[in-house]
């Protein structure tokens, strides 16, 4: 299976399957429900991506920022081509090319090597940014629900999307900590009745020139082509140019947060979570 297929299956499946108690594992399985939560492959080679993080230093930094989060030019580590992307092919064409007209040079002289190792950086870097997977789950409740509460109400927006006396009333009671834990870094849905609800599955939707629209799970994204499954199961693709494309990720919020938590802000949302008996 390639890279490519585990995320459409990683979001699919995962998001699919249910969080029973007791589901918390070693601290390697839930690096991989992380990964598997932000639709990453397997975690980067680290002596290739140290190699890289040299020659992005020498060459990309100025533009891109040290950690590629973005300087003049745009942050990496939210770059859905970077995200896309297995061992370099879908960024070897932007790096080789470059987007002279839009400011990024092209860098023709690069091996395929040094571009697979600029990626192995690009991939852990992205890892890195949203690396929550090495926290520890809690068992013991050692936040402040007061300081939960504020960071719910404020700095988390959490009320934009839900609320203590609605969708998460008794929510404490339905979990154990850790699973309750868990189940805010990483939502899943859990009743296949709510799925077919309100599906957490992300979607592209793609609008063609003659203004039709076709959707389905993306498969790829890169500078020249998208291409989808649909809901048929049958896969389609277009040139990057000729159509617009607009990603639904219903949990984009929850995975946007992960990488903005500290480590207090988790131990206070659960502190908070805990008090909705
Ligand atoms: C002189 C500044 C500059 C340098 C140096 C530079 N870039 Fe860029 N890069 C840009 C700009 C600006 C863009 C955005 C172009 C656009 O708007 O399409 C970009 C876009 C990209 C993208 C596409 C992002 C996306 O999601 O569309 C990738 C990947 C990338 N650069 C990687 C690199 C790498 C790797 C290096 C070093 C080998 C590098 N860049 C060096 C300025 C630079
Ligand atoms: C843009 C919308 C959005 C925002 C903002 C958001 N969430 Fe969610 N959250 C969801 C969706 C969608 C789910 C999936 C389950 C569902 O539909 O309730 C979910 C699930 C959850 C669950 C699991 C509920 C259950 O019954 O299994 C918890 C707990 C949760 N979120 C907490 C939070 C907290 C805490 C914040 C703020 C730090 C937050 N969410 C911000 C959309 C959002």
């Amino acid at each position: 299976m390639t890279k490519q297929h585990c995320q459409v299956a990683a979001f699919l499946v995962l998001v699919a399957l249910p969080i029973t108690a007791g589901q918390q594992g070693t601290s390697d399985a839930r690096s991989e429900r992380g990964r598997q939560f932000l639709g990453l492959g397997p975690a980067a080679d680290p002596v290739a991506a140290e190699r890289g993080r040299q020659l992005f230093t020498e060459n990309c930094a100025f533009c891109h920022g040290a950690n590629a989060t973005g300087a003049e030019g745009p942050d990496l580590v939210r770059s859905t081509i970077v995200l896309h992307d297995e061992k370099g092919e879908t960024i070897a064409p932007v790096v080789l090319k470059g987007r002279p007209d839009k400011g990024m040079p092209s860098f023709a002289s690069l091996t395929s090597a040094q571009v697979y190792d600029l990626a192995e950086f690009l991939h852990q870097r992205v890892e890195q940014a949203a690396n929550r997977f090495g926290y520890q789950m809690q068992n013991v409740i050692t936040g402040n629900p007061k300081a939960g509460q504020a960071f719910f109400n404020g700095a988390g927006h959490c009320t934009g999307c839900h609320s203590p006396a609605g969708d998460l009333a008794h929510v404490a009671s339905k979990f154990e900590p850790p699973d309750l834990q868990a189940q805010f870094l990483y939502p899943s849905e859990r009743a296949p009745e709510a799925r077919k609800k309100n599906s957490l599955t992300p979607r592209v939707i793609i609008q063609l020139p003659s203004g039709e629209t076709a959707s389905g799970a993306l498969k790829r994204i890169d500078d020249f082509e998208v291409s989808i499954w649909d809901a048929l199961g049958s896969y389609r693709s277009w040139p990057r140019d000729e159509v617009k494309v607009q990603i639904e990720d219903p949990l984009a919020a929850h995975r946007e947060l992960l990488s903005k938590y500290t480590d207090a802000d988790m131990h206070n949302i659960l502190a908070y979570l805990e008090t909705l008996k």
